[in-house]
């Protein structure tokens, strides 16, 4: 009797150990700290508040609940209402689901300069994900510029700006030294136009450009207009990241900077 005891003893000690370290083994794959201890989710690198980390990707709390912007996917998580941030319809969000690091943490990020904002996809879960923020957003043309306006209206961290923003002129009295810069603009002189921007930047500023390379030639491979890119890139800045987007984004690549 006394030996039987004893198996049954090791028997459950033994299983114990086992469901004690594959529970470990979730929370390791369900998170990670990396030396900075930059928190790392799913592989998604990014340390910001009013956000949940799924395998799908990342869903910002909404700002305004029962409230969408662009059709998106919505969830619950303890009753309250997330918007999905669709990695096809982002670039940011592109870039978060290949490796992009970012903090957009409330008290890291006080003020944003967005460049090429359209009607506010991207712009919307900026609004989630800095609730108390200033998201300078500066668009040119017309119609989506109706539509960010109308989108403002409800969020009230997004300051719409109608410019060009190779025209800094136009509009560098009404924004302040920011702490992150997002530049999605399709055009031939994309890089000339973050330079023009960089009088809003600093040492610190977490500086994201998202490059067209179709835009910039069509006739080139992009493997050329990439090497070009680096090169006037370099002038200025400091490259910490720079990733293609596919299969999110075609033609596309991402650039994590900062100034030099
Ligand atoms: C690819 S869309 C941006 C999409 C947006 N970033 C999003 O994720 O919701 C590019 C936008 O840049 C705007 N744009 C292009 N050149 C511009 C310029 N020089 N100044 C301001 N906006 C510009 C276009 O009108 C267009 O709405």
């Amino acid at each position: 009797m006394k030996e039987k005891n004893k198996d049954y003893k090791n028997k459950k000690s033994k299983n114990n150990n086992k469901s004690r370290s594959k529970s470990n083994n979730n929370n390791k794959s369900r998170v990670k700290f990396n030396k900075k201890n930059n928190i790392k989710k799913n592989n998604i690198f990014l340390e910001a508040d009013n956000i949940i980390i799924t395998k799908k990707g990342v869903f910002t709390k909404n700002l305004t609940p029962n409230v969408k912007v662009y059709d998106e996917e919505t969830k619950f998580f303890d009753n309250i209402e997330y918007r999905f941030w669709n990695p096809y319809k982002s670039k940011i969000s592109a870039g978060l689901m290949k490796g992009l690091k970012l903090n957009l943490k409330k008290d890291k990020v006080k003020n944003v300069l967005y460049l090429g904002a359209a009607s506010g996809t991207t712009i919307s879960h900026l609004s989630d994900v800095l609730s108390d923020s200033f998201i300078f957003s500066v668009e040119f043309s017309r119609n989506p510029f109706i539509d960010l306006f109308l989108l403002s209206k409800k969020r009230k961290n997004i300051i719409p700006i109608f410019e060009d923003a190779f025209k800094t002129h136009c509009y560098f009295k009404f924004i302040p030294k920011v702490d992150f810069l997002f530049m999605d603009i399709a055009q031939k002189n994309q890089v000339e136009i973050l330079e023009k921007n960089l009088f809003f930047v600093d040492k610190n500023t977490q500086i994201v450009l998202a490059l067209k390379a179709k835009s910039i030639d069509v006739t080139k491979k992009n493997k050329e207009i990439y090497f070009e890119v680096r090169k006037k890139l370099e002038k200025n800045f400091k490259i910490l990241q720079e990733l293609n987007l596919e299969p999110y984004e075609k033609d596309h690549k991402i650039y994590l900077l900062k100034k030099l």
